[in-house]
């Protein structure tokens, strides 16, 4: 995941995958492509229901299909989507990457400029995340 290229890759995955997305409602269409450290890519784009609150992220799409699919060991997620600067995860996202992929490099870029890559760190994302359900609650 080092090299560029190897960026660009999962940047271009991500892109691709958007092509799915099921977007009928916000008509913003989302996608997303997780790189694990055996290099595999696993994508994902977002779900819209008619019941707007059952939608689902690109993000937590590729996740659970990549976990779904016994995949583990996150590296990286591209985000892409039109929108100045690449699409920012959202908060349940953030949660859940958190969780899963807490060391993942999160890549945002805009449909129109894939090559301007922005780079988070998941922990940036979402500081002092709640990740443990304590064992005994009163
Ligand atoms: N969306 C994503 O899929 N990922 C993001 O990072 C931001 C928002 C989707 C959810 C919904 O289908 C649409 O974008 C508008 O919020």
């Amino acid at each position: 995941m080092e090299a560029k290229s190897n960026q660009q890759r999962l940047i271009r995955a991500a892109a691709k995958a958007r092509e799915f997305a099921s977007a009928p409602y916000s008509k913003f269409k989302v996608g997303a492509a997780l790189w694990t450290k055996r290099g595999e890519i696993i994508t994902g784009a977002n779900v819209e229901s008619a019941s707007y609150g059952l939608t689902c992220c690109a993000e937590r799409v590729a996740l659970f299909t990549a976990l779904t699919s016994g995949k583990k060991d996150f590296v990286a997620i591209a985000v892409v989507a039109a929108i100045r600067g690449g699409p920012m995860p959202c908060g349940a996202c953030r949660q859940l990457l958190a969780e899963y992929a807490p060391s993942a490099k999160v890549l945002v870029a805009d449909t129109r400029s894939l090559k301007m890559v922005r780079e988070f760190a998941v922990g940036e994302l979402l500081p002092a995340a709640f990740l443990d359900v304590p064992e005994n609650p009163d």
